[in-house]
């Protein structure tokens, strides 16, 4: 493709309008937003609102008058219509870390009998450590976590499956799992499924209900823009949540909280996977986050995702000339996520070059170069530009240089 087509079809982009809806740095690439979405400008307004007015003027009446009591189900509410959920099936909650213990721990509850958590090895590793630490604490007659390769996760499901935790898209590769084929292997075998949606919420038409899921988790400050540590979300379908129980009962999830009562009565509805008091000021940077993806079109947003990811691998390959640079995952759009990860021996320089040149994307251990394709701010021609300026660091080894080696706490 030229750099005209790519003009071309930035012309014709039914999203283009949205990239005025966010703050971004004049001339930077951001190639970043599924680690880290940047602001939508409503949410600098809603902040200054809610810490002059709801906060400083509201003061604790705000819990009623600026209805901050209702926002952890209000803005679940709208992102169960981005993941093909009822309204009352999410709430805003803690991180994810945090809500898969929970809901791991809820799917044994539902599954007595049943002690094996099953997951895929090289899933994102908060996962696995939260399935970890959830073993440790009940012991192996009630709970173990087995993880096999993702080749043999299918036939790995079995009698004693309590639940199978899959993150959507993974976080490396990109590799998309089919979401209803899985689950509808996992209840074959009376398992129950939870689903990681890190990397899909926002990016990835995802239809939880369509597919039969049970339970799921995802993170809002990727391409939700809900901004660092935003509050995670939960989805516990209907037919679940007058049984699952939570291992972190707190007052918010208890049936009455104003009640004041000394002893744990669960809501029978979503608010019981709720712990303590909602983080209002991140609950208010994220409802303006989720307010803007609703004015897209889901299918719109994933195919203009998947199309700026595919024309960056066809740029890069095409342009580039290191036989070092090795795509890692899949290739057809079905089969992926809106990331490409680029394996390379000295990935972690390359990034570092990159970023040198206002082109950010990010490093994952021990050698992926990691480039997300955010499709509301994202243009064509941006896209053919960094493939054009990778495909220039490679073939200089721009990145050949010790500050670039310096390894960053956080890469
Ligand atoms: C698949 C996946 N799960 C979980 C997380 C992070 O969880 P938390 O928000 O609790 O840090 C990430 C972060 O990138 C992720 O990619």
């Amino acid at each position: 493709m030229t750099r005209d087509e790519a003009l071309a079809l930035d012309a014709g982009d039914p999203l283009a309008r949205f990239r005025a809806g966010f703050a971004l740095p004049h001339g930077l690439i951001y190639l970043d937003g599924n680690s880290l979405g940047p602001p939508p400008l409503a949410v600098h307004e809603r902040l200054a609102e809610v810490s002059h007015n709801e906060w400083g003027e509201g003061l604790v009446r705000s819990w009623n008058s600026a209805r901050w009591i209702e926002a952890p189900l209000r803005v679940g509410g709208k992102i169960a219509r981005l993941i093909g959920a009822q309204p009352h099936e999410v709430t805003v909650a803690d991180s994810t870390t945090v809500n898969l213990f929970k809901l791991a721990a809820g799917a044994l509850s539902l599954k007595p009998g049943r002690t094996t958590i099953l997951s895929e090895a090289g899933n994102f590793p908060t996962d696995l450590y939260a399935l970890q630490g959830l073993a440790a604490l009940l012991g192996p007659g009630r709970a173990r976590l087995r993880t096999v390769p993702p080749e043999d996760l299918v036939a790995a499901i079995g009698e004693d499956t309590a639940a199978v935790v899959l993150t959507h898209v993974h976080y490396k590769t990109s590799r998309r799992w089919d979401l209803a084929a899985v689950t509808a292997a996992a209840h074959a075998k009376g398992a129950l499924m939870i689903w990681d949606l890190c990397h899909s919420v926002g990016a990835i038409a995802v239809d939880l209900n369509g597919a039969g899921a049970d339970l799921a988790v995802g993170c809002s400050y990727k391409y939700l823009n809900g901004g660092p540590g935003a509050p995670a979300f939960l989805f516990v379908a209907e037919r679940h949540q007058a049984q699952i129980a939570s291992p972190l009962s707190g007052w918010m999830g208890h049936a009455e909280p104003f009640a004041f009562e000394d002893g744990y009565r669960p809501a029978a509805d979503i608010r019981g996977q709720i712990t303590g008091t909602p983080p209002i000021l991140g609950l208010a940077a994220l409802e303006a986050g989720v307010d803007l993806q609703l004015q897209a079109d889901p299918a719109q947003v994933e195919a203009k995702g998947l199309a700026l990811a595919g024309l960056f691998v066809r740029q890069v390959e095409a342009a580039a000339a290191d036989p070092a640079l090795r795509l890692t995952g899949p290739r057809g759009p079905t089969a992926r996520g809106l990331h490409v990860s680029f394996a390379h021996p000295e990935g972690y320089a390359l990034v570092q070059a990159m970023i040198a040149r206002g082109i950010v994307g990010d490093f994952r251990a021990p050698d992926i170069a990691r480039f997300g394709f955010s499709p509301l701010f994202l243009s064509y021609a941006q896209v053919w530009d960094a493939a054009q300026a990778l495909a220039e660091v490679l073939a200089t080894r721009a990145w050949d240089r010790p500050e670039f080696r310096a390894r960053a706490a956080v890469t």
